[in-house]
């Protein structure tokens, strides 16, 4: 045993991943722990995939209901979706194999809201919530559980689940103690009451998690790392697309709408979201805070440098490199960060009182400025839409970033409709490529079109969208928002075939 287990209750239930996983019946509704590639389960997801495995090569069927709090690594989502193990999925996954799946119409998919996702399981929406499989860092000697690098769903799984089996991961530095807030103040209407946040900083729960110890089943010990993916270190296109975040804020700055220290950031997952988080490291702004989903490199050396005086969060998503600076300094962190449950991380009436400055990435934008954050051409999921809804619709200023082109040039970022809606253009305030930034605010659908043709669309692209938008501008029976109907839909549809003419003409 590690010591990290040390209430003795708890400690009489540890047990091997095997014997663990057979104590959940096939069928049943798992919630797993996981955010972004942190403070997922690392042992008994594998040990489920092998009993899925035999199961199948004995021509048995075994299939799991998962939720977890978004995306988790290759040892959860990929092993359980490379045996085909997984019924429905929800929220949010970004793994390859599990895409793979999904597009393949092998397994379901729920894509909803990050806030929406405890509230949901509260009402029963998806069926009762049989398992919960939680990593925590410890157990205090009363039996408290010490959360891990991510909070997500888990005080949702550990009040709803029937059973519990716990992961406790000797890895996760001991000094997240303390670093939590878990809220248990939320209800379903009518009696549902304010969230008492008004500063990113406030802390309104309990640094532990809460489970009667007889509701756990088992708990298995590991001394396994989280994910930690490598982020790209910023190009050209990133840091011309945060020069002209900064740009913004620094005008916003100058007009009096925003306070020299800014209002809470929030930024998104992908490499564009660090890089832009880069670049206000060496922007001018002091003192700033962030209320956010995900703390990943970018926001931490803005802690590191001073920058940033808290940031509030549900999960870290922290490169190996930062990760070890993490943890290397983790008690000097604590009282800079919190991570809360993410249905508060996310909460939308927090959001709109803090004022959030939301910064997410995207698929595509139209010239309308509609935006699709979740599917390539249309049909492909590529992850979900994650908490970019939770913050775009409440936030104080609403930015989307994006290169101009995508898949090496051939396909523009800017079309006239988009194949998919995640946020409408109700919802978009600016938008960013590294060609410049079209600021929407008060403007009609015409002037917006002009504007993201003429600030946003990559030179190569422009003329053709140009054209169209001419066209429909005199040819459209409604003058509000043209459009070409048959020929807005045909355009993703001619630009794979002419993407793959360049491509194979490219060699
Ligand atoms: N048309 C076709 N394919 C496109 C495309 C477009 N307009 N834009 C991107 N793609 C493809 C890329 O080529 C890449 O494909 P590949 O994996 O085969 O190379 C894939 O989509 C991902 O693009 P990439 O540039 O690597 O993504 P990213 O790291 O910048 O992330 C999103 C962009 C939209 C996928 C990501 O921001 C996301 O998942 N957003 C939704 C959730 C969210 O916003 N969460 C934050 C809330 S707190």
């Amino acid at each position: 045993m590690t010591g990290r287990i040390r209430n003795q209750r708890f400690a009489a239930k540890v047990v091997e991943a095997p014997e663990a996983v057979d104590l959940i019946e096939p069928g049943a509704n798992v919630g797993m722990s996981g955010f972004t590639g942190a403070g997922y389960p690392k042992e008994v997801p594998g040990a489920l995939a092998k009993r899925v495995a035999e199961a199948h090569a004995r021509g048995l069927p075994m299939k799991f209901g998962l939720w977890t709090g978004a995306s988790t690594a290759p040892e959860l989502d990929g092993a359980l979706a490379d045996v085909e193990g997984i019924d429905l999925r929800l929220p949010y996954q970004s793994d390859p194999v599990t895409r793979a799946k999904i597009n393949s119409g092998l397994m379901d998919y729920t894509d909803i809201h990050l806030s929406h996702v405890a509230q949901r399981v509260w009402q029963g929406a998806f069926g009762k919530l049989d398992v919960a499989v939680v990593e925590v860092s410890g157990i205090t000697e009363d039996g408290r559980l010490v959360p891990s690098s991510s909070v997500g769903n888990n005080k949702t799984w550990l009040e709803q689940a029937d059973r519990v089996i716990l992961e406790v991961n000797s890895w996760q530095s001991e000094h997240l103690e303390g670093m939590h807030d878990i809220y248990y103040g939320t209800a379903l209407p009518p009696r549902r009451k304010p969230i008492p946040i008004t500063r990113p900083a406030d802390r309104i729960g309990t640094p532990y998690l809460e489970c009667p110890a007889d509701k756990v089943i088992a708990v298995v010990e590991t001394e396994s790392p989280d994910r930690n993916t490598v982020f790209t270190p910023p190009d050209e296109t990133s840091e011309r697309i945060a020069g002209h975040v900064l740009d913004l804020l620094e005008s916003e700055v100058r007009s009096g709408r925003l306070p020299r220290e800014l209002l809470p950031l929030q930024s998104g997952v992908g490499n564009v979201a660090n890089a832009v988080l880069a670049g206000l490291g060496a922007g001018p702004f002091d003192g700033m805070t962030a209320y956010t989903e995900v703390i990943q490199d970018g926001m931490l050396a803005l802690i590191e440098s001073g920058k940033l005086r808290t940031a509030s969060a549900t999960a870290f998503s922290l490169s190996p490199a930062a990760i070890d600076r993490f943890n290397r300094d983790a008690a000097a962190y604590r009282d800079r960060i919190l991570l809360r449950p993410q249905e508060i991380s996310n909460h939308p009436e927090v959001v709109r009182r803090l004022g959030c400055l939301a910064m997410n990435g995207i698929v595509e934008a139209d010239i309308y400025g509609n935006i699709n954050s979740t599917h390539l051409m249309g049909s492909r999921i590529q992850n979900g839409i994650g908490g970019s809804g939770d913050f775009a619709r409440n936030a104080h200023v609403s930015i989307f970033v994006t290169p101009s082109v995508a898949k090496g040039g051939a396909v523009s970022a800017i079309v006239p409709m988009v194949s998919h809606v995640d946020h409408t253009e109700h919802d978009v305030d600016v938008i960013v490529t590294e060609q410049g930034l079209a600021d929407l605010r008060g403007l009609s659908p015409r002037k917006r079109a002009e504007r993201i043709i003429a600030n946003c669309a990559h030179p190569d692209f422009r003329p053709a969208l140009q054209d169209y938008y001419d066209r429909a501008l005199r040819s459209s029976f409604g003058l509000h928002t043209p459009h070409l109907l048959g020929e807005a839909l045909s355009w993703h549809q001619r630009y794979i075939e002419e993407g793959s003419m360049r491509a194979a003409a490219a060699g």
